[in-house]
C-alpha cells in the first residue's frame, strides 16, 4: 500500500521535474530567487514562521510543516508563487484567516504554505459605496475599518474569522437583509492556477464569478481583491441569553418558532447548545445553552420575547456598536477555542421534526462520549427567506439557495489534544456518525463553511454539474486539485 501510494506520488509529479519530498524546497529556493528572501521564510524557528505555522483554529493543523511560507503583497506575487510551485511539483496551501479546520484546505507538510496575510490594504469609495479590500485581514479588521463611515462589509460573525469566508457563502448576522457575503461580490481579482490574473464579475468572466460566490475557496484560482457592496450601519441592540439546561425544551421551541414565524431581516439569532467534558452529577452543571441575538437598529421591538420571556442566568442584550457585535460573548473567542477542532453540518427544514432529532442524537452522543472532547456544540442558524430573497436580487450565488424558511445545523468536536491517532480516528469516527444519523433535507445545499471534507458539500449543490464545469475549464489539468487540499468535485 506505502509502496504503490509513493509510487502514484512520483508518477503524478513526474511530467514537472523535481519530485517527491525535494519538490518542497526546490519550490522554495527558486522562489526565493525570483521574490526575494523577504517575502519567502525557510526558517522554521523565525517568529514569522510560526505565526503561520501555528495561527490555525485547528490546532492539529499547525503540526505541519511547510518548507517554507511565501507572504505575496500583490497578485503578481500569488502569480509568481503559482507558477514556481507548479514548475517544481510541490504541494501547497492558500492561507487566509486560518479557521477552516479541515485537513489540508489552508495547511501544508513539507510544501510551499502561500500566506496571503501580508496583502492587508482597504478603500472605501464614498460615490459608489463599493469597499475593496485585499484577503490578508480578518473580518474585525475590516468591520473596524469601515465602521469610519457608518459602512460596513457582509462578513463573519466573530471577529477573527478570515476572508476565505466569503469564498464559502459567509452567513453575517446581517445575511436576513442582505444574503450572504458572496451576494455582495461586485468584481474580483483573481489569480487563475496557470497564473493569468484576470477580473471576474457579472460580465467579465462570469463563469468564474460565479463559481466564487459560494462555490469554494482553494478551487478556481486565487482571490487577491474583493469589491464588494458595502452596507449601512449604526446601532445595534444585541447580546447572549444564557439558560440552563433545563429550558432546553422551551429554548428549542422559541427557536424553532423563530425560524418558521420571524418576518424582521433586522432580527438575528444562532442558538447553541454547549456540552463541557465534566461529569453533570446531576446538576446540569456541564452544559449551557447560548443564545446569540443581534437587532440591527436600536429597538428590537418583540422580535426576542419568546427567548427574554424563558428564565436565564445571563442576559447581556443592549446598545452595542457592530464591532461589539462581532466580539460577544467575549473578544477573542475565536483565539480562545483554539483546539483541536472539527466542524460537521446538517440541513434541515422547520416542517419535519428533525430539530428535536438532531439535538438529541447530539446530547446522547455528547453524554455517552465524555472522555474524547473537552467541548462539543450543536449550533442552530436560521436561513429565513428574507436571505434567499436578497440573493436572489443580486443574482443568486453558486448554491442557487432555495427559498427559506430553512436551517443550517453546525456540529463542533473539539477533542482531547494529545489523543493517539487510533483514539482520535475513533472520536471522529463516532462524531460522524451521529451527525450522519440526523438525515439531511432533499433539495437543500450543505453548507460549505460548516462541512467536513468528506461530507462533500457541492455535491448537494443544484448547480453541481455546471460547478464541475467551471472547475475543469479554471483547472484543466488539475494543478489545484492534484497539489493542495479542497472540496471534492468527483
Ligand atoms: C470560530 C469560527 C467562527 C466562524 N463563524 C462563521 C460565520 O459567522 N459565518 C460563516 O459563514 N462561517 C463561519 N465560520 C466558518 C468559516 O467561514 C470557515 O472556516 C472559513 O473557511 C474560514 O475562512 P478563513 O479565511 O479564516 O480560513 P482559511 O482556512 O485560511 O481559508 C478557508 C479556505 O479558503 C481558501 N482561501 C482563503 N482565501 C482564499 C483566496 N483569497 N483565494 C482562494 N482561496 C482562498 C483556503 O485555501 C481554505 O481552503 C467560522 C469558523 C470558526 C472557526
Ligand atoms: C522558478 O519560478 C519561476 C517563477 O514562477 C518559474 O517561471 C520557473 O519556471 C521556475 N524554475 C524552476 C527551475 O522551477
Ligand atoms: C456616523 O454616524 C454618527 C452618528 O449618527 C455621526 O455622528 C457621524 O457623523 C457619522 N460619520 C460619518 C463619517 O458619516
Ligand atoms: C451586474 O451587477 C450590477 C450590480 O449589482 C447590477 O446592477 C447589474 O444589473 C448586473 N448585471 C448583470 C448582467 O447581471
Ligand atoms: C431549572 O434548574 C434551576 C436550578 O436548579 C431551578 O431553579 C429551576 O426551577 C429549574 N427549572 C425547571 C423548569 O425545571
Ligand atoms: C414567538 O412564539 C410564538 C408561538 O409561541 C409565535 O407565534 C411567534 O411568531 C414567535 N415570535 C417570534 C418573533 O419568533
Ligand atoms: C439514530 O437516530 C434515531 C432517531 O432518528 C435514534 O432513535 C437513535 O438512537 C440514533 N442512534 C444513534 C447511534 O445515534
Ligand atoms: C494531476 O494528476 C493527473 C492524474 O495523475 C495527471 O494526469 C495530471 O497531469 C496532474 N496534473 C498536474 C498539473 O500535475
Amino acid at each position: 500500500m506505502i509502496f504503490s501510494g509513493l509510487l502514484f506520488v512520483f508518477l503524478a509529479a513526474a511530467p514537472l521535474g523535481v519530485s517527491g519530498l525535494a519538490a518542497g524546497p526546490a519550490a522554495c529556493a527558486n522562489l526565493t530567487d525570483f521574490l526575494t528572501s523577504s517575502k519567502v521564510d525557510s526558517n522554521e524557528l523565525s517568529l514569522q514562521y510560526l505565526g503561520s505555522q501555528k495561527g490555525y483554529w485547528n490546532a492539529v493543523q499547525s503540526s505541519y510543516a511547510p518548507s517554507c511560507v511565501v507572504y505575496p503583497t500583490s497578485s503578481q506575487d500569488v502569480s509568481v508563487a503559482l507558477q514556481g510551485i507548479r514548475a517544481a511539483g510541490s504541494r501547497f496551501a492558500i492561507k487566509a484567516g486560518g479557521h477552516n479546520p479541515n485537513t489540508f484546505f489552508s495547511s501544508v507538510d513539507a510544501g510551499v504554505l502561500i500566506d496571503l496575510g501580508s496583502m492587508t490594504s482597504m478603500l472605501y469609495n464614498e460615490d459608489t459605496t463599493l469597499a475593496t479590500y485585499e484577503p490578508g485581514s480578518v473580518f474585525g479588521d475590516l468591520y473596524d475599518y469601515y465602521a469610519r463611515f457608518n459602512r460596513t462589509v457582509v462578513g463573519a460573525r466573530l471577529a477573527g474569522v478570515g476572508t476565505g469566508l466569503a469564498l464559502g457563502g459567509g452567513l453575517s448576522f446581517l445575511s436576513p437583509q442582505y444574503g450572504m457575503a458572496c451576494d455582495g461580490f461586485r468584481e474580483l481579482e483573481v489569480v487563475l492556477p496557470n497564473g493569468d490574473i484576470v477580473t471576474a464579475s457579472n460580465t467579465t468572466n462570469i463563469d468564474l464569478f460565479f463559481a466564487m460566490r459560494g462555490g469554494g475557496g482553494n478551487a478556481y484560482g486565487v482571490v487577491t481583491k474583493y469589491t464588494v457592496q458595502s452596507r449601512p450601519i449604526g446601532e445595534f441592540y444585541a447580546g447572549n441569553v444564557i439558560y440552563l439546561f433545563n429550558q432546553t425544551t422551551a429554548v428549542s421551541d422559541a427557536i424553532q418558532n423563530f425560524i418558521q414565524y420571524n418576518e424582521d431581516p433586522k432580527a438575528s439569532i444562532i442558538g447553541t447548545y454547549e456540552m463541557l467534558p465534566t461529569p453533570s452529577f446531576g446538576l446540569d452543571l456541564d452544559r449551557a445553552v447560548i443564545m446569540f441575538l443581534v437587532y440591527d437598529g436600536p429597538d428590537a421591538g418583540d422580535a426576542f420575547q419568546n427567548f427574554t420571556n424563558i428564565p436565564h442566568l445571563v442576559n447581556t442584550l443592549g446598545i452595542k456598536t457592530y464591532p461589539d457585535v462581532v466580539n460577544m460573548p467575549i473578544p477573542m473567542s475565536t483565539e480562545l477555542s483554539r483546539g483541536d477542532n472539527i466542524f460537521r453540518v446538517g440541513v434541515h427544514r422547520i416542517d419535519d421534526d428533525t430539530f428535536q432529532t438532531a439535538l438529541s442524537n447530539w446530547q446522547n452522543w455528547a453524554e455517552s462520549n465524555k472522555g474524547s472532547y473537552v467541548l462539543s456544540s450543536i449550533d442552530f442558524q436560521p436561513i429565513p427567506k428574507s436571505l434567499t430573497d436578497a440573493s436572489k436580487a443580486q443574482g443568486g450565488n453558486a448554491m442557487q439557495m432555495p427559498d427559506g424558511p430553512w436551517y443550517w445545523v453546525n456540529y463542533l468536536i473539539s477533542t482531547v489534544s494529545g489523543l493517539s491517532q487510533t483514539d482520535y480516528d475513533e472520536a471522529q469516527a463516532k462524531f460522524r456518525d451521529m451527525v450522519k444519523n440526523t438525515t439531511n433535507a432533499e433539495g437543500l445545499p450543505l453548507f460549505i463553511n460548516d462541512a467536513n471534507y468528506d461530507q462533500n458539500p457541492l455535491s448537494t449543490f443544484s448547480t453541481y454539474p455546471k460547478l464541475q464545469g467551471i472547475k475543469k475549464r479554471y483547472d484543466p489539468d488539475n494543478f489545484f486539485t492534484n497539489y493542495t487540499g479542497g472540496w471534492s468535485f468527483d
